[in-house]
């Protein structure tokens, strides 16, 4: 799938942000190898703790589907921000676990700016099961 498709798929989610707190709403579209997509948006709670970042909304709607890490191409965040959207250190983390070392991580803004990293660019030296054992 083209970038630019999958750039306006996250960008149409974040239309379904739910952010009475932050109001900083964020978007995002995961595509599979085979083209399947899905998409998220960060869900806020008064329990500010609660509240679920729009990457990993989508990453986890994608394996509720029975998607596997080796499947996933590319994931991207959007929100209407100066630079291209970082995600935060939870979502590196949970990322690096999910999605493979090279998948892409397409990280824009409302204004068209985009950074393309991969998932070992976005969070080098990740703790891992590897370190479990
Ligand atoms: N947020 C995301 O959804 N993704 C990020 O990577 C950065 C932060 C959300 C969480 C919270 O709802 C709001 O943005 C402000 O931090």
């Amino acid at each position: 799938m083209e970038e630019t498709k999958l750039i306006e798929l996250a960008i149409d989610a974040r239309k379904l942000a739910y952010t009475p707190y932050s109001h900083f709403a964020v978007g995002a579209a995961l595509v599979t190898k085979d083209g399947k997509t899905f998409v998220g948006a960060n869900i806020e709670n008064a329990s500010y703790p609660l509240c679920m970042c729009a990457e990993r909304n989508a990453i986890y709607q994608a394996y509720l589907q029975g998607v596997k890490k080796e499947d996933i191409e590319a994931l991207v965040v959007v929100a209407d921000t100066d630079d291209p959207c970082s995600p935060c250190g939870a979502c590196r983390q949970v990322i690096s676990e999910l999605l493979n070392k090279d998948a892409k991580i397409i990280m824009t803004n409302l204004k068209g700016n985009t950074k393309v990293v991969t998932v070992e660019q976005l969070l080098p030296f990740a703790f891992s099961e590897e370190d479990l054992r």
